[in-house]
C-alpha cells in the first residue's frame, strides 16, 4: 500500500520582514508548483529508505546526517507517534517547487511527508493541519535557523494565511478572498539568501530603530489593509496595497534594480499591482492581475527579463470545497 500526499508552493503577498518584528503578513498558496511524498510499504529488514529522485538520491534513515531535512521530518513523525522503531517503509518525494527561491519548497517538502507518513502509520491524529504545521514548523529550523512560521503554514493549509508572529505563540487564521484572485510570479533568476537579507534588516533596524519600526508598521498596516480588502474581493484596491507594501520594502533597501524592473513591466503591462514577495535582493516579485490580463502581463514579464513565470489562482470563498 501506498500513501501519496501533495503540498503546495507559497508565496509572501504582504508584510515579508516586518513580520520577523511582530507584525502581521498574508502568504497564500503558489499551487502551480508542489511538493509530493509516497509512503510505501519497503523490503523486510530494509528500515527505512528515503528517496529523491530530482536530486538522484538514495539513502537510508539510519545512516541520514543530522541537518538532513527529509530524515528529520520522519524522525518528528517516529518521536510524535511514540514509536521506538518504524516499520520498514520507502519514502519518495519529488518537487516541481524550485528550490531556495523563497517559494516554499522546504516546508512544502516537509508537510507532505509529514502528513503522508502519518497517515501511513494510521495516525490521523498527527495529519491533522496543526500537527502538520506544528512538525514542519520544527523542520523548517534546519533550513531558517528562526523561522517566522508562515511558509509551514500557509503550504499545510493551502489556504490564504494571515499571521502574526508571536513570542510565545503565532497568531495563525486562515481566510478565503471574496473574489477569485489571481497571480504571476515573476522570478528574477538572481538567487538572494533570506538568511542574509534578513540579518543585514537587522542591522539596519539597529542603526535606525525608529525609522525602520516606522517602516514595519507601514507594512503591517498594509497587510491588515489587504485582508480586508482580499475578504471583500476589491482587487483594485489590493493592487493600490501592493504598490504601496513594494515601495515600503523599496525604502528598506531590499528591492533590487531587476525586481524594480519587473514590477514596473508588470504594471506598464496592465498589472493591477505588483511588488516583490520574500526577502528581497533578487528572488521573486509577484503581480495581480485578472483572466484578461494575465496572458499580456506574463509575456511583458518574460520581455522584462524574468526566468519564469508561474500563475497562482485563489478560488474565492464560494468556489472552496468544503
Ligand atoms: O523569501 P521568503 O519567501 O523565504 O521570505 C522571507 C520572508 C521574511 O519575512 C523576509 C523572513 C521570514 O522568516 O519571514
Amino acid at each position: 500500500m501506498e500513501t501519496i500526499t501533495s503540498a503546495p508552493g507559497k508565496i509572501i503577498l504582504f508584510g515579508e520582514h516586518a513580520v520577523v518584528y511582530g507584525r502581521p503578513a498574508i502568504a497564500v498558496p503558489l499551487t502551480q508548483v508542489q511538493a509530493t511524498a509516497r509512503v510505501g510499504d519497503g523490503r523486510p529488514g530494509q528500515g527505512v529508505r528515503l528517496v529523491a529522485p530530482d536530486l538522484g538520491q538514495d539513502w537510508l534513515l539510519e545512516e541520514a546526517q543530522e541537518l538532513d531535512a527529509l530524515a528529520d521530518a520522519v524522525r518528528r513523525v517516529q518521536a510524535a507517534a511514540g514509536l521506538e522503531r518504524l516499520p520498514d517503509l520507502t519514502v519518495t518525494v519529488n518537487s516541481t517547487i524550485p528550490i531556495a527561491g523563497g517559494l516554499g519548497s522546504g516546508a512544502a517538502i516537509a508537510a507532505a511527508t509529514i502528513r503522508a507518513l502519518a497517515r501511513h502509520l494510521h495516525r490521523p491524529d498527527l495529519a491533522t493541519n496543526e500537527q502538520v504545521a506544528r512538525l514542519a514548523y520544527e523542520v523548517e529550523k534546519i533550513h531558517h535557523g528562526t523561522p517566522s512560521g508562515i511558509d509551514n503554514t500557509v503550504v499545510t493549509y493551502e489556504r490564504p494565511v494571515y499571521f502574526v508572529r508571536g513570542a510565545e505563540r503565532n497568531h495563525i487564521e486562515t481566510f478565503v478572498p471574496g473574489r477569485t484572485v489571481r497571480l504571476l510570479v515573476g522570478d528574477t533568476g538572481v538567487r538572494s539568501s533570506t538568511r542574509l537579507v534578513v540579518g543585514d534588516v537587522r542591522q539596519q533596524w539597529q542603526a535606525q530603530p525608529e525609522r525602520f519600526e516606522r517602516l514595519f508598521t507601514a507594512c503591517g498596516r498594509l497587510a491588515e489593509a489587504a485582508r480586508q480588502t482580499l475578504e471583500a474581493g476589491e482587487l483594485a484596491q489590493l493592487g493600490q496595497l501592493m504598490q504601496e507594501n513594494h515601495a515600503v520594502l523599496q525604502e528598506m533597501s531590499v528591492s533590487s534594480a531587476g525586481l524594480d524592473a519587473l514590477v514596473s513591466a508588470a504594471l506598464a503591462a496592465g498589472a493591477l499591482g505588483a511588488k516583490l514577495s520574500g526577502a528581497g535582493r533578487g528572488g521573486n516579485m509577484i503581480a495581480l492581475v485578472t483572466e484578461g490580463t494575465a496572458a499580456q502581463v506574463q509575456a511583458g514579464l518574460l520581455a522584462a527579463g524574468a526566468r519564469a513565470v508561474l500563475q497562482t489562482v485563489l478560488p474565492a470563498g464560494n468556489e472552496v470545497p468544503a
